[in-house]
């Protein structure tokens, strides 16, 4: 059955599409900004000018959808960029859903404090008995707040990205209360403190200060504890689950698909990225061959949809 292509395909069990994938567009300050990204060749800060024309491309090409961040003009203490108004992202998700890409695109918000705070946390921190620690329930609800307002600009989907217990329950009523009673939420509900998400923090500029994330993201070693968060992100009415990083992950999300009926998405985070272009600069990797079979694994994994810096490369193989 491995004779030739066509009957490769006739027995094929996963099969990937454009509109699997989701690329994640780094929004700035500023017109006409293309600024490159130097541990991720060929990724870029956009100002909303340009961050419209990646959309229609990647329209063009039938990707399913966006995950955008933000890197605003200013950062404090309690990230008040991430629920402004006129807020970096709000104000690119009012022009993306203006453009004609809006039409076949999904456009899907990051939600988190850690690109907006001057100190690079997702929430809001104090100095405990041991240290610096995130403060959960306040940053709840402030999560909760650019949860609404970014669904207001225009997001089809928020995506809570901090960790913070009890978050999804807080965006679930905020978005109810502030009329977004139809916007779902993709609960980033397994997201494991890593080394992988080095490459984004240069992306985002959301490197923390002090300290590390190991206080609220999850412990590499605990496969019980990723079910145990996604169950209580369900119960508290996610209406999708994005498991993160992908690559080193995938028995996690194995697990997942086998117990949970939701929509699952993967992300193949920043570091995946750049050390497979890495290796693909040195000549040690087939470039296009490799990149696929990265994809592969994870929708075989389990993964319905999944966020990749890839996403307009590997849909421009797949035609
Ligand atoms: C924000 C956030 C991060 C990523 C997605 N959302 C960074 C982090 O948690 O440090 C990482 C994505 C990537 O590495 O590509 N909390």
């Amino acid at each position: 059955m491995r004779r030739t292509e066509s009957l490769r395909a006739l027995v094929r069990e996963t099969t990937l599409d454009p509109g699997d994938l989701i690329y994640p567009l780094f929004i700035c300050p500023g017109e006409g900004v293309r600024k490159p990204i130097s541990s991720m060749p060929g990724i870029f800060n956009l100002s909303v000018d340009e961050a419209v024309k990646e959309a229609e491309e990647a329209a063009s090409l039938g990707l399913g959808g966006l995950l955008l961040f933000g890197l605003p003009e200013a950062k404090d203490d309690e990230g008040t960029g991430a629920w402004d108004k006129d807020g970096i992202v709000q104000q690119g998700l009012r022009a993306l859903k203006a453009s004609s890409a809006a039409k076949k695109l999904v456009l899907i918000a990051d939600v988190c404090l850690c690109e907006y705070t001057s100190h690079g946390h997702c929430g809001l921190i104090h100095k405990g008995p041991h240290g610096w620690e995130v403060d959960n329930d306040p940053s709840v609800a402030l999560i909760a707040k650019a949860a609404a307002s970014l669904a207001e600009a225009g997001a089809d989907i928020v995506a809570p990205s901090d960790m913070m217990d009890g978050r999804v329950a807080a965006i679930r009523e905020a978005l109810d209360q502030s009329g977004q009673t139809q916007t779902p939420i993709l609960s980033y509900a397994s997201k494991f403190s890593s080394a992988f998400y080095g490459p984004f923090r240069e992306a985002a500029d959301s490197a923390p200060q002090f300290g590390d994330r190991r206080g609220y993201q999850m412990d590499g070693a605990n496969a019980r504890e990723a079910m145990r968060e996604i169950e209580l992100d369900l119960a508290e009415g996610a209406d999708m689950i994005l498991m993160k990083p992908a690559m080193p992950y995938l028995d996690i999300i194995r697990m997942a698909r086998d117990r949970f009926e939701v929509p699952i998405g993967a992300y193949q985070v920043s570091g995946e990225y750049s050390m497979l272009h890495a290796a693909f600069e040195k000549g040690w990797l087939e470039r296009d061959r490799a990149m696929l079979e990265s994809l592969l694994g994870i929708k075989r994994a389990g993964a319905d949809f999944i966020v990749t810096y890839f996403a307009k490369d590997a849909a421009k193989l797949l035609g």
